[in-house]
């Protein structure tokens, strides 16, 4: 099954393009505006009195739903909120009668997210699942859902499932977007945009020997950072939470202008900082932070965009994604963050697709 990959972490980073391509096969509308869903059993003019959407998750998938929530408000500027999963069973937290539900699971059969669906419903709320496998107890509890459509995947460290998400939250928040005020325009430019995704992800994927190359350097330090901004703040997290999970290093992400406000004082030449700079609005600000690290002697990985000018010298490895469209760069800027830790997970002789201490769905509160 594995066929020419020593992993199924490393075979599933390589499924993705594929992946992507089934999370959006038959769901764009034929004017090629918006994204079209089968399974939601709502109306639009349900969806039209939406006014909050709740997201809860665990783990990856919860990362997932804060990419979506900086879409969601971006394209349809409706409010939304991502809590865990494990949390929000216990918080009774106060819910408008016209919230829109959603809980995300791979495997559909995670107790607290579960149980964070079963207590939405007994408020009253119809819940909407975005679900990996078919017929899972999520699945079949749900109102109503999307699935993603990934193929099934073995790899303890989520890796295609999370990307699939992403792409379902970015459709989600295309749709939701063109029930209210996106324009025609915006939404094919957004559809265009999505359907390059998978062929970004590959070309993403080529730098699999250079990322190699930068984390055999790095496989022996004891803590890393992660940081990013807007959207791509989760993608720093997701970062982290992979790197803990299969090679055992301690890593944190924070949103990067946060470093001063603390983390900064983690900083020296063994704990490296992998920063997550593409050409957006907020890339001075970013190249700012990373001056900060530097001037303390922080080594700098930068993952950045092709059309990026990032300072000469400033950082020590620089990882180049293509540029994209920003519903689409968080499922790019995730592929050398996935390879970063696979690579430095095996360097370390670890055993990456059933990391110590994990389960591939953990059905225990
Ligand atoms: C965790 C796994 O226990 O469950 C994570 O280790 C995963 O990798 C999380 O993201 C949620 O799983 P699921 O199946 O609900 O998406």
């Amino acid at each position: 099954e594995l066929g020419d990959y020593a992993h199924f972490m490393e075979k599933e980073i390589f499924e993705q393009p594929q992946a992507l391509e089934n999370a959006m096969r038959g769901r764009f509308a034929e004017d090629g505006s918006t994204a079209n869903f089968g399974g939601l059993n709502l109306s639009a003019n349900e969806l039209r009195a939406t006014s909050r959407l709740m997201f809860c998750a665990c783990g990856t998938a919860m990362f997932a739903g804060l990419v979506t929530e900086h879409l969601v408000e971006r394209f349809a500027r409706i409010p939304v909120e991502c809590d865990h999963a494990s949390e929000f069973r216990y918080r009774n937290t106060p819910l408008f009668s016209n919230t829109l539900f959603f809980v995300i699971s791979q495997s559909g059969e995670t107790i607290d997210t579960l149980a964070a669906m079963r207590e939405a419903q007994r408020k009253g709320f119809k819940v909407l699942a975005i679900n990996n496998v078919v017929g899972s107890t999520i699945a079949r509890e749900a109102d109503g859902g999307i699935y993603q459509h990934a193929g099934p995947e073995i790899g303890v460290a989520s890796t295609k499932a999370f990307t699939s998400q992403l792409m379902i939250g970015a459709m989600l928040a295309l749709y939701l977007g063109r029930i209210r005020d996106m324009s025609f325009r915006d939404g094919v430019e957004i559809v265009k945009a999505l359907k390059a995704a998978p062929d970004l992800v590959r070309e993403a994927l080529q730098q699999a020997d250079h990322i190699k190359q930068i984390a055999q350097r790095y496989a022996q330090v004891s803590d890393m950072l992660f940081l990013g901004r807007l959207e791509l703040f989760p993608i720093a997290a997701e970062g982290a939470l992979k790197l803990k999970e299969i090679s055992y290093i301690h890593a944190e992400a924070y949103p990067a202008a946060e470093m001063k406000h603390g983390p900064i004082a983690l900083i020296n030449a063994d704990c490296p900082s992998v920063f997550l700079v593409p050409n957006n609005e907020l890339f001075n600000k970013v190249v700012s932070s990373m001056q900060e690290i530097k001037a303390r002697g922080g080594p700098i990985i930068a993952i950045t965009t092709d059309d990026a000018d990032l300072p000469e010298g400033l950082a020590d490895d620089v990882i180049t994604i293509p540029a994209c469209h920003e519903a689409v760069l968080p499922i790019v800027a995730t592929i050398p963050l996935q390879l970063f830790s696979y690579y430095v997970a095996v360097e370390r002789g670890c055993d990456v697709d059933k990391p110590r201490n994990l389960a591939k769905s953990v059905t225990v509160e």
